[in-house]
């Protein structure tokens, strides 16, 4: 089964050998083809390239079925990867975001036994069914929005069984829809309520009976912790880290959202995959991550919803580091998966260049979810995962029309989703 896209205004992020990221001045570079043909086969892509080379294709074996696509006035781009969700949650929590409009803080709103510990008592009273429908439905509305592969994190449990279930209901959205899923388990994302004071035997619990059960049914590929200011240690980060690795988990931590939580340096010195949020970067954290295989990860959307300092990314990127954005879909601190508005809030509060974003949402956090050989560019024998823009002027114009739904067709391994 063959799918060919003819007629291409701009065929964009395209890749002949691929990258393994993109840092520092070469992610003010997008590569792109104008006036381009894409040649997708089964799930992959097999061959792209100028519309003046389309002869080379000509030969289309007569016995395949070929479906054709005129994108004439339309670009496609590689799907996003969003590497950092926690969308499988249940209900919402509108309810403390009037809270901090009031003047409320994050921190005092999880003090009072909010946030977080709030979304893990919903959790508990919503069935396995049940939050499987409620994130489906979140699941829907990214592909629609553009997004091929997506990170889902457990921390709404709390409880061997709630975090259990929660990693089941993400097992069961990958074997379900056509995005691809990679699961994180998180269950150092808050100190449950029956633990109050008890903090270390928490962890105890995590390490002891929440990581061998996870790791027994295979529910988890990453481990998380959030390593910040009134929530885990650098001590405490360090022992769950150990003890998640030895059954193969990498971790991917929230570091640095708070404070200089010493999270970014704990992440680095266990290779994690990333570290996320960074709000508080400086010097000594930059030096670090220079030296790491580490993929910074910022998710703008929650600086914007807390309305906190952004963290310098300018000034990293000018160090020569790779960076990544993506959503944190969550019901506290950033409902919305909209991985085009991610783009926007990095170049409006960021500073960030549009091919910086597109890069940064793009292969950069395809290496931070570990899919970089999968997907993240439009390069041959990578999954077809694209979309289709409707009529847009450039590439500059996504971030720039920060409202506007600006997807046409989407594209996941190789099918046309409606
Ligand atoms: O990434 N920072 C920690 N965890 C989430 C927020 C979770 C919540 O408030 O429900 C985050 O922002
Ligand atoms: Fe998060």
């Amino acid at each position: 089964m063959k799918l060919l896209i003819k007629n291409i205004k701009k065929l964009v992020q395209v890749e002949e050998e691929p990258r393994v990221w993109v840092a520092g001045a070469d992610m003010a570079k997008l590569p792109c083809i104008d006036n381009a043909f894409l040649l997708i086969e089964d799930e992959k892509i097999i061959d792209f390239g100028s519309m003046n080379d389309i002869s080379r294709i000509d030969n289309l074996d007569d016995a395949d079925v070929l479906t054709e696509l005129d994108a004439t006035g339309r670009m496609v781009f590689p799907s996003y990867c969003d590497s950092h969700t926690h969308l499988v949650y249940a209900g919402s929590r509108e309810i403390e975001y009037t809270d901090k409009i009031k003047g409320l803080s994050y921190e005092e709103i999880a003090k009072r036994g909010g946030g977080i510990l709030n979304s893990a008592k919903l959790l508990h009273e919503t069935s396995e069914d049940d939050l499987y429908e409620q994130s489906l439905e979140r699941i829907n509305e990214i592909i629609a929005l553009g997004t091929g592969a997506v990170e889902i994190k457990s921390g709404y449990g709390l409880t061997v069984e709630d975090e259990i279930k929660m990693l089941r209901v993400v097992k069961r959205l990958r074997e379900t829809t056509p995005i691809i899923i990679k699961s994180t388990f998180l269950g150092a994302h808050a100190v449950p309520a029956e633990y109050k004071g008890r903090q270390s035997e928490y962890v105890d619990l995590i390490i002891n009976e929440m990581i061998p059960m996870v790791a027994a049914e295979e529910l988890a590929d990453y481990v998380d912790v959030f390593c910040d200011k009134g929530f885990f240690t650098v001590e405490e980060t360090d022992r769950i880290l150990m003890a998640a690795m030895k059954y193969g988990m990498r971790p991917k931590i929230h570091a640095n959202e708070l404070d200089y939580s010493g999270g970014i340096q704990v992440g680095v010195k266990y290779n994690a995959l990333s570290v996320d949020h960074l709000e508080f970067t400086g010097d000594d954290e930059i030096k670090t991550l220079l030296n790491s295989e580490t993929m910074p990860t910022l998710l703008p959307g929650a600086a914007f919803f807390l309305g906190m300092i952004d963290p310098p990314a300018r000034k990293m990127i000018d160090s020569g580091l790779p960076l990544a954005m993506a959503s944190d879909f969550n019901p506290g601190s950033s409902p919305s998966g909209d991985m085009k508005f991610v783009m926007s809030l990095g170049c409006i509060k960021m500073k960030l260049l549009p091919e910086e974003v597109i890069n940064a949402t793009t292969i950069n956090t395809a290496y931070a979810m570990g899919v970089q050989e999968e997907v993240g560019s439009i390069a041959r024998g990578k999954y077809a995962n694209v979309y289709i823009t409707k009529d847009i002027p450039s590439y500059e114009y996504m971030p720039y029309a920060y409202g506007s739904d600006l997807v046409d067709t989407v594209i996941l391994k190789g099918k046309i989703i409606e």
